[in-house]
């Protein structure tokens, strides 16, 4: 969401005649970006935010600007932190940037924007894609009404907003144009997209819609909530061809205790059962999760659920995390903390009983053919190509510039831990 965010800012500025530098230090505008999901990408966002500052204070003519979560939570009280800054702009207020940024060098001073908004204006506003793109992020939905106990989201993004499911197949059509094969469709909770429209538009008609656009060869989306996962939308993998057999579906724990105290409104059963129907509707469909360890009071046992619970799932790929305490959330008032190295331990346990599954799920692929479409060149080496199977495995082939944007057919000849090594079957 945030890159999506960061990718339209940067499109808004070279409307207005700005060019991107991969050179900070000599941009006449910074703009940071920030997230406060967890403690460790707010500090990101202030050791960057730092070393501008230190840029600033020798080049005094550069406008400093801070948008995204932080700026959100912050508002103005960010000029008290950084005196240097010169904008500070809220997650509903992206259009406005370069409005701001003019009326700064017309020397009306300082500006912070930090509203909510009814509507959020940047949702009507998408990047074009770039020369070479392949694939798009399409935001559908902004917001979420779900306050999760530990998330500072609902705080920062505010409440729930759909986009117009005509709006949002426009601009597939218009991605489509420009050449892009596939979309990822973004929301914080993209299976209640549709609730707000006053219609019946839901997020499995929103699928089919996208499913019917010529050249749009593959869709995924992200992120949906286990609570929500309707039998609509778990039929839409077996009958979609376009939709990649892949769900991003964030489990959080395997402690119902824990469950229940996150406020995530399902039990482990619950979990496994929806897992079970997704499998049924659409054999070998590749799930990966989120796991947070180390909630305030998850005991050794709540941790053993979580991991009993991966044993039997065997995800394709877990993101992992230690919990950390949001200012402002229900969970920031608990007792019984964890200490960090509880956590530490804890996170470790369970990275690598997930690289040891992401492992064996890579090995049994070696030996089969899938369907690979080419992203661009892979980091290593110009003469190999890099791309990813429908169910989200990055993968590695010879091949130049003539493959990228290509669905090829690849035949899988060795497993790496985070990725496969293939040939293009002739
Ligand atoms: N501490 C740790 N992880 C968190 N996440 C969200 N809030 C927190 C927090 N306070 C994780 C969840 C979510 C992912 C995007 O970030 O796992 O799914
Ligand atoms: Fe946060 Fe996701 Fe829960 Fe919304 S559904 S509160 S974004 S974790």
């Amino acid at each position: 969401m945030n890159v999506h965010d960061s990718e339209l800012i940067a499109e808004l500025m070279v409307k207005k005649g700005y060019r991107l530098t991969a050179n900070a230090d000599e941009a006449d505008v910074v703009i940071v970006n920030t997230c406060s999901i967890r403690e460790k990408a707010a500090q990101k966002a202030c050791s960057q935010l730092g070393r501008f500052r230190e840029v600033k204070k020798k080049r005094r003519d550069m406008v400093l600007a801070v948008g995204g979560c932080l700026a959100q939570q912050w508002g103005k009280r960010f000029f008290d932190k950084i005196p240097e800054l010169n904008i500070v702009f809220g997650t509903h207020q992206i259009h406005r940037i370069p409005d701001m940024i003019a009326s700064v060098l017309a020397g009306c001073g300082s500006r912070a924007a930090a509203a909510f908004t009814k509507h959020v204006r940047s949702l009507d506003l998408f990047p074009l894609p770039v020369e070479g793109q392949v694939g798009a992020y399409v935001t559908i939905m902004q917001g979420c009404n779900n306050f999760c106990s530990y998330c500072v989201v609902p705080y920062v993004r505010g409440r729930e907003e759909s986009r117009p499911l005509k709006d949002v197949v426009q601009e597939v059509l218009v991605l489509a144009q420009h050449g892009i094969k596939e979309v990822i469709l973004l929301g914080q909770n993209v299976n209640s997209y549709g609730q707000t429209l006053g219609n019946s538009t839901n997020f499995p008609s929103l699928l089919r819609a996208i499913n019917r656009i010529p050249g749009i060869g593959r869709i995924r989306f992200t992120t949906s909530h286990p609570k929500d996962l309707s039998t609509d939308l778990i039929g839409c993998f077996g009958d979609l061809e376009s939709l990649c057999e892949h769900i991003h579906l964030p489990v959080q724990s395997g402690s119902d205790v824990i469950l229940e105290r996150m406020n995530r409104g399902y039990t482990a059963a619950d979990y496994m059962g929806k897992i079970e129907l997704l499998r049924k509707a659409c054999p070998g469909i590749a799930i990966s999760s989120d796991i947070i360890v180390g909630f305030p009071g998850e005991s050794e046992g709540d941790f053993q659920a979580t991991i009993g619970l991966m044993e039997k799932i065997k995800f394709d790929n877990v993101f992992s995390f230690k919990y950390s305490k949001r200012e402002g959330t229900e969970a920031a008032d608990l007792d019984n903390a964890l200490n960090d190295s509880v956590k530490e331990l804890r996170l470790k346990t369970l990275q690598e009983l997930q690289d040891r599954h992401t492992w064996e799920r890579n090995k049994a692929a070696v030996g089969s053919e899938v369907d690979v479409l080419v992203e661009g060149f892979s980091r290593n080496s110009r003469s190999d190509v890099t791309g990813r199977t429908r169910s989200n495995k990055i993968v590695n082939l010879k091949g130049d510039a003539n493959l990228i944007g290509k669905n090829v057919t690849v035949r899988v000849l060795k497993a790496h831990r985070h990725s496969l090594r293939g040939d293009v079957v002739t």
